[in-house]
């Protein structure tokens, strides 16, 4: 059996009297092989005059061991004022920062713990304004003005700047939330209620609830979310709300009311386990919200560009609503086997794309996938560690490694088993492989273990799985191997494209007249397929041939933030000036990742100064995840999604 390469990893201890290893996640500083967190339980104050969370958590941990040795957890830029052990005082010290992992605080604990044995800790907390998780709004950034918004990112290893924890997906934790509040409160657990009114302070402000939530499923600290705000709620299935600011309530519920229920029925059809978590709802966040989803349990947060108004984009919600089974069930142990969470949820998503549009589409979103990988594996170099399944992240940011390669290449490790073993009897393992790891956390080698030993007794695909290279599909950088994909949806996309690639070369004579009509009938995503192969060739268009393509197929005015950011990075690409400033908006109106990222690269080689220009004044839109990742891309570091 093959162990990780970060297996058993000693590190230098911080305390000598406390032993530091790290089993299988190296970007965690705690010692979680000593002490396991059984229940966290966290009391906050969202105190949105300071931005800042204050209050206590109380960690359960039960000894793993007869050793004498400290707790040692993960913390990064908080403000940690008193710990008590079993109600006691207890001797705690926050070590030196260690980049990128934050702070190891050490606690001391009075007496030996023997192995079996729980153990409270109580730790006074605050977050600081270096909180890396949480992004503050004031009325003014918000879309009515009215109130103040908060929200939490804490995907990969940024819970730790929220409260102190082991803050490793290796470790799962049933939760307690109790949220003080002017303003209603999500977190990542079931609702138990909103109680003990507290009137406003005679200096003023709005008086205060306590929103109680429960997490009876244990999940990993990424899982950790909050977010408080201005926000109403409205039905979209029979386990299932959408929940957003008032003003767009209706828009929100329309786009995805009636959506959900088939997407439920068409996982639980494929994989074992039913859904666990009771309630699927959707937080619609402010366009700042980094990502386009986050699978936090119970309330999916969701970036507000998946509201075009023509449910065109709403497989981010199946993506992430597939994420219940794949990373929040069974997670990857460490963000070395990432593939495992993102991969598993592109095969599911892509599953109930073909459960309910047909397998064409599953193969169209492939193709779109592939075309993502292209880029990915372009941006890092062939060779790149990040290229590989598994990558190794010891001393690194897991967020420098976050491309789309963990998505592609995972969807493409196990399609291919599909291809590989047949549908009939992949499909008999998809069940097996979830129910065995349900609550647990696993690496690639316990997959491959589950997967051989599964079809062990069957000859045929037995003899299939020992002739497997698994030292090829874990280790090789680069491409996996390239399917046959079904063409079906983007012939047309290809033949318009190629119809453009001979108009705008010059020496060809060409009758080609661009007109509406060329993408009647279309999807946007094959506006998107069509755009990426436009942009292969960008760089020979003519500013005016780019305002001909923008015109002629609305791309200009679009509202699927997928169609325009593909149109006018084609425009960049070919430094078409009036490109220059609808991206600078774009980038300035939403804080995606995905769009911002690639669209500053471009807009910085099109137009350097307009970029940091750009950069300068929408600094404190983005959330501090955001923030540091374009920070490093236009002023050095980093490569990514
Ligand atoms: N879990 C991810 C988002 C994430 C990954 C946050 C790593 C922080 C670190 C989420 O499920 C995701 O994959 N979102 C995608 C959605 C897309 C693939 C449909 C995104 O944001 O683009
Ligand atoms: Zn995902």
């Amino acid at each position: 059996m093959h162990r990780s390469p970060a297996a058993m990893v000693t590190k230098p201890a911080v305390d000598p009297n406390i032993e530091i290893r790290t089993p299988r996640d190296p970007n965690t500083l705690s010692n979680y092989h000593n002490y396991v967190t059984r229940h966290t339980s966290v009391d906050f104050e969202i105190d949105f005059e300071r931005k800042r969370l204050a209050g206590k958590v109380v960690l359960k941990m039960e000894s793993l061991t007869d050793e004498s040795v400290g707790v040692v957890l993960d913390a990064s830029f908080l403000d940690i004022s008193d710990v008590k052990v079993n109600g006691q005082a207890a001797k705690f010290n926050v070590g030196d920062r260690l980049e990128p992992y934050g702070n190891p605080l050490n606690i001391t604990l009075p007496s030996e713990v023997p192995k079996g044995k729980i153990i409270d800790i109580e730790i006074a907390v605050a977050t600081t304004d270096k909180c890396t998780a949480l992004q503050w709004l004031t009325p003014a950034q918000t879309s009515n003005k009215k109130y103040p918004y908060m929200f939490s990112q804490c995907q990969a290893i940024h819970a730790r700047s929220v409260f102190p924890c082991q803050d490793t997906p290796d470790v799962k934790s049933t939760f307690s939330f109790a949220l003080r509040s002017p303003l209603p409160v999500l977190a990542s657990g079931l609702p138990t209620g909103a109680t003990d009114y507290q009137p406003p302070k005679k200096d003023g402000g709005s008086g205060t609830l306590k929103y109680t939530f429960e997490q009876h499923v244990a999940i990993t600290s990424y899982l950790f979310a909050v977010a408080s705000g201005d926000i109403a709620s409205a039905s979209i299935g029979p386990r299932s709300t959408v929940w957003s600011g008032p003003e767009e309530l209706l828009d929100c519920q329309r786009e995805l009311e009636g959506e959900i229920e088939p997407f439920m029925k068409a996982v639980e059809s494929i994989v074992k386990p039913s859904y666990q978590w009771t309630q699927y709802n959707v937080l619609i966040l402010p366009p700042s919200f980094p990502y386009g989803g986050m699978e936090n349990p119970v309330w999916t947060y969701a970036t507000p560009s998946i509201i075009s108004g023509d449910k065109q984009n709403i497989d981010v919600i199946a993506h992430e609503l597939s994420h219940s089974w794949s990373g929040n069930l069974v997670s990857a142990a460490s963000w070395e086997h990432f593939w495992l969470n993102e991969g598993w949820t592109m095969y599911l998503e892509r599953r109930i794309q073909a459960a309910i549009h047909g397998e064409e589409h599953r193969h169209f979103s492939a193709i779109i996938g592939w075309k993502a990988l292209e880029e990915s594996i372009k941006q890092y170099g062939e060779d790149h560690e990040y290229t590989k399944l598994i990558v190794d992240l010891k001393g690194k940011d897991p967020d420098d490694a976050f491309s789309s390669i963990p998505y592609e290449k995972g969807f493409h490790a196990l399609y291919q088993f599909e291809l590989l073993l047949g549908k009939d009897k992949w499909d008999s393992f998809i069940p097996h492989y979830f129910d065995t790891f349900k609550f647990k956390s696993v690496d690639s080698y316990d997959f491959k273990s589950c997967l051989t030993d599964f079809f062990a007794k069957d000859a045929e695909a037995n003899s299939k799985l020992e002739n497997f290279d698994w030292d090829k599909l874990f280790y090789a950088p680069g491409f996996p191997p390239k399917p046959d994909f079904d063409q079906t949806m983007v012939k047309s996309c290809y033949a318009l494209a190629d119809k453009w690639q001979h108009l705008i070369s010059a020496n060809s004579s060409n009758d080609f007249k661009p007109h509406a009509s060329d993408i009647k009938g279309w999807v946007a995503n094959q506006s998107v397929v069509f755009l990426e192969r436009i942009q292969s060739f960008a760089d020979k268009f003519s500013p005016e041939q780019i305002h001909l393509l923008g015109e002629t197929y609305g791309y200009t005015q679009t509202q699927n933030i997928e169609v325009l950011s593909r149109f006018l990075s084609a425009g960049l690409m070919a430094k078409a000036p009036e490109t220059y400033q609808p991206s600078a908006d774009l980038v300035g109106r939403i804080g995606r990742m995905k769009f911002v990222r690639p669209m500053y690269r471009l807009l910085e080689k099109a137009d350097r100064d307009l970029a940091v220009r750009t950069f300068e004044k929408n600094r404190d839109f983005y959330h501090p995840i955001c923030r540091q990742m374009v920070e490093k891309d236009l002023f050095g570091g980093g490569a990514g999604k």
